[in-house]
């Protein structure tokens, strides 16, 4: 998941690629590079590592030109590095490229064996040199692209320029997005509208198969039968990125976000709550809640975990059966789907490609597809037939948090309002339901006053290599959860099991260099997470509870620290708990030093499978 943006302006688009490329930097951040076209023709500039290393790169060697295209990369192919940065180039055309291009091992072989020289590693090399290739043989700029395009298998977004057309900037895409900015004056390309607000008033997405030609005072775009079209321009508001990209006095990104969480959900509350009478305001939904026999939920990552909680839920006070699914994993899946189950995606950007690709093979099946998302304009959320937005702002941390909170958020709206429908709960219980949600922002932020005590367990945390979390019931998901955070940004090896499957082989990992994370809210299963404690209190493990005081109280002679959660309506716990384990993977990371808004490896937007 790469990002791309490109300029056509009547002064020098070097510093609109440059912010550009910062705006994009959380799809990938391993290497960056611009190239601009004039009259003399192609020129590029490109560095290893994050985008202020081509800041300075063009400090020293400055590149400035009314055309150009930029891109900041997450490798897939070929290590991160300047050799491998894009835009790649011939002679003739630069290309930037965000995707997978599954036959460029054949594809190479066959250009090089008329005579083409690759200077890297990369897959997306493939692409200007088969340009080039058509190029040779007399085509057009766009004939030459458009054939080219033709012989790739996966999927592109491009943007090029060509040495001998110094005033436009060539288009594509096929199953990554690309969106179109319009302004006075010049005309954008980027990866995501986003990073077109601080320059362009209005803004199209370009769809799969189209190929736009941008020049300073015109767009073409043609579709994938070479038929021009028009995409539906948006206008574009700008006020609240700003906000979102100013970390507000807080260290990182990341913490930052933790502590909008009793915002973002009092927001997203708002948005449904209360509809006329009290009600649950959604949109229309294309089935029947109250008929319906399964519901399908997907995701990846994160997203997958709010899935997970949200099936406790509503098979728990809805009594609807959920069948949940990872997104890489449903749409390989060659097993039957039921026109009549509905699918839920849950995406925070709203386009990573096997969540995108799993909405497709459902809708291809027939079914009806919604999703929850946090940026109503991508691509999951124009491709599925109903939308229930988050209101999390953007999340510029790659760690998701707030988004996960206000996910929650709707998917317990959803499960009331599922609940309600079938008969499951009354309008009493309903309505003391939606009061102790209206009640989580402040509960939220009063635990937030004892972040300290986090840190402290945090401090003795410090040179771990391993970590063990177990959750049982609606704590699985929750562990799960927390393990991904601290995986994420501490690059600690933690992994989450269902507690009940300890004795089923993890428990051979338990001594006393393996601490156990126990996530043991109160309730029915509280006793038997608590066996599961002794058992690997007792294996010599060093132990922390999660819990209520009086769990904690409970466990005192088995474990070394705690958490101490407030005792609230059980079905809320996953708020608090999950907040919990994001500080403790938060601070964890602080003290190990990483990046952590933009881990290693790691992209907001995972944008290619
Ligand atoms: C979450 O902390 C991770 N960054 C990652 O697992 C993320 O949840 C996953 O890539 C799914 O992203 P999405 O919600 O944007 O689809």
């Amino acid at each position: 998941m790469c990002g791309i943006f490109a300029a056509i302006n009547k002064q020098s688009v070097t510093r609109h690629l440059i912010k550009g490329l910062q705006n994009l930097s959380y799809r990938g951040y391993d290497s960056a590079g611009i190239a601009i076209v004039d009259h003399s023709g192609l020129q590029r500039r490109r560095a290893e590592g994050k985008i202020e290393r081509l800041i300075h790169c063009l400090e020293t060697k400055p590149l400035e030109g009314r055309v150009g295209i930029a891109h900041t990369r997450w490798a897939t192919h070929g290590a991160a590095s300047q050799r491998n940065a894009h835009p790649h180039m011939t002679s003739r055309v630069a290309v930037a490229h965000n995707g997978i291009i599954e036959n460029s091992h054949q594809l190479r072989t066959e250009l090089e064996s008329r005579g083409f020289h690759f200077e890297s590693d990369t897959d997306s090399e493939t692409i200007p040199q088969l340009i080039t290739f058509y190029l040779n043989l007399g085509l057009e700029h766009d004939q030459a692209l458009r054939s080219a395009l033709e012989r790739l298998e996966g999927s592109f977004a491009i943007a090029a320029v060509f040495d001998d057309l110094p005033d436009c900037i060539f288009a594509a895409r096929r199953g990554s997005p690309l969106a179109l900015g319009y302004a006075n004056g010049g005309h954008f390309l980027a990866s995501d509208i986003n990073a077109l607000k601080s320059v362009a008033d209005q803004a199209c997405h370009l769809e799969d198969g189209d190929l736009a030609r941008i020049s300073l005072l015109h767009i073409a775009i043609t579709d994938q039968h070479n038929k021009r079209v028009d995409r539906p321009r948006q206008v574009i508001c700008e006020q609240q990125s700003n906000s979102d990209r100013d970390k507000q006095g807080f260290r990182h990104y990341m913490l930052k976000e933790i502590h909008q969480q009793a915002g973002v959900i009092k927001r997203t509350l708002g948005n449904y709550l209360p509809g006329a009478d009290n009600t649950i305001d959604f949109p229309l939904l294309p089935f029947n809640l109250a008929e319906l026999q399964r519901l399908n939920i997907v995701g990846c990552g994160t997203s997958h975990y709010a899935a997970m909680i949200a099936k406790y839920w509503l098979e728990g006070f809805a009594g609807l059966a959920v069948e949940v699914d990872i997104a890489s994993e449903y749409r390989y899946r060659d097993g039957p789907v039921c026109a009549s189950t509905p699918s839920l995606f849950i995406s925070q950007s709203g386009e990573t490609a096997d969540t995108l690709a799993a909405l497709r093979h459902a809708k291809q099946c027939a079914q009806h597809c919604i999703s929850i998302v946090n940026v109503v304009d991508s691509s999951i959320a124009r491709e599925s037939h109903v939308i229930l937005p988050t209101m999390a702002g953007a999340e510029i941390g790659v760690a998701s948090t707030k988004a996960f909170t206000a996910q929650l958020t709707v998917l317990f709206l959803f499960s009331l309002k599922a609940a309600v429908s079938r008969g499951r709960i009354n309008q009493t219980e309903k309505k003391r339901l939606q009061s102790q949600l209206t009640l989580l922002p402040s509960i939220i932020d009063n635990f937030l006053n004892s972040e300290h005590r986090i840190l402290a367990i945090a401090q003795k945390l410090q040179n771990i290599e391993h970590m063990l979390y177990l959750g049982r019931g609606i704590a699985l998901p929750l562990a799960l959860e927390g393990a991904l955070k601290l995986k994420e940004i501490t690059y600690i090896h933690a992994e989450a099991y269902p507690a009940g499957e300890l004795k089923h082989g993890p428990i051979a990992l338990v001594d006393a260099s393996m601490p156990v994370l126990v996530v043991a809210p109160p309730g029915r299963l509280f006793a038997k997470s608590l066996s599961n404690l002794r058992e690997v209190s007792s294996r010599g493990a060093k132990v922390i509870l999660v819990s209520d005081q009086q769990g904690i109280d409970e466990a005192q002679d088995y474990i070394d620290a705690a958490i101490a959660i407030p005792t609230i309506e059980p079905l809320l716990q996953p708020f608090i708990y999950t907040l919990a384990l994001q500080l403790l993977a938060y601070h964890c990371a602080v003290l190990k030093g990483t990046d952590i808004d933009q881990p290693r490896n790691l992209a907001k937007s995972v944008t290619v499978e």
